[in-house]
């Protein structure tokens, strides 16, 4: 497995690669994995020639009262675990290099960034959308790997990708939970023991919203509040925000008709957490008609 730290040569050795016909997986990320990096990096590996994953704390997808500085880091497992995944490179640019001074152009893709996690932290996607695109531009790969807990970031960067006729390739893979239905994230190791409990219930919360649509609720504004209450159960939860919203326009709905993304983000003590679910209302109704019908 290679290190490389310049983006020169990183450029070089993906030209060189794509001179050799080799199919080029990329997952990026900020480091500390979990199994969701890792079903990232295994997918990739079964899809591509060659696998390449970035590890980047992005200094400009943070806010200035964000975790940038104490972000966890642990390079030497990070490659232990790169290597048995069979990773061929890791890039770890530098931040002089991707924000030399006078540093002054930003991707911002318009519309979709406005609301969710782009309302409490405004600046977040325009430091996403141009830092992957730098990496893409980097290393041009065929293929692209994102998790689906990162929803909205995924909507943003799939519409980048599209408005700017990128040739490449974006894959999608499910969220990783823990055993008791946490979604995996690098900032669960900030939780305490009685937060990584309470941590539980917005993935409970997200169960509670698909059974109550399930039975064939169709207000949002109920589920919500449904959900809301759930996880107010801790007094160490504060909710930033729970939304139903059409999966092509990231708009709020007033009524469950189509395909819905239900994403919430809260604070469990001082930790901001993030989860989400994606439903199909009209599959929920053909499948509880079904039900129905084999009960008569
Ligand atoms: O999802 C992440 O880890 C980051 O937002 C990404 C895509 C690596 C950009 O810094």
């Amino acid at each position: 497995m290679k290190i490389i730290r310049e983006i020169n040569k990183m450029k070089t050795y993906a030209r060189i690669m794509r001179k050799e016909n080799k199919l080029i997986g990329f997952v990026p990320t900020m480091g500390y994995f979990h199994e969701g990096h890792l079903g990232l990096i295994k997918t990739a590996r079964k899809q591509s020639d060659i696998v390449i994953t970035s590890i980047f704390v992005n200094p400009i997808q943070f806010g200035p009262k964000e975790d940038f500085k104490k972000y966890p880091h642990d390079t030497k497992r990070d490659e232990e675990l790169a290597k048995t995944c069979g990773v061929d490179v890791i890039f770890y640019p530098r931040k002089k290099d991707m924000y030399p001074d006078g540093f002054s152009t930003y991707v911002n893709v318009e519309g979709l960034t406005g609301n969710l996690c782009g309302k409490s932290r405004p600046s977040h996607f325009r430091g996403v959308t141009t830092v992957v695109m730098k990496l893409f531009e980097i290393i041009k790969p065929d293929i692209a790997y994102f998790g689906q807990k990162d929803a909205q970031q995924v909507f943003v960067i799939k519409k980048m990708v599209e408005d700017l006729n990128m040739d490449i390739t974006m894959k999608i893979m499910p969220i990783a939970r823990e055993e008791d239905g946490l979604a995996m994230s690098s900032r669960n190791v900030y939780l305490t023991k009685d937060e990584r409990k309470d941590a539980t219930l917005l993935c409970k919360a997200l169960k509670m919203a698909e059974e109550l649509i399930n039975c064939g609720e169709r207000n949002p504004k109920k589920i919500i509040k449904r959900m809301r209450n759930l996880i107010l159960e801790s007094q160490s939860a504060r909710i930033d925000y729970i939304s139903i919203v059409d999966t092509k326009s990231l708009k709020e709905v007033d009524t469950l008709r189509d395909e819905v993304l239900i994403a919430l983000a809260a604070f469990i003590g001082k930790t901001r957490l993030i989860d989400n679910a994606i439903l199909n209302v009209k599959e929920t109704e053909k499948a509880y008609e079904c039900e129905k019908s084999q009960k008569r």
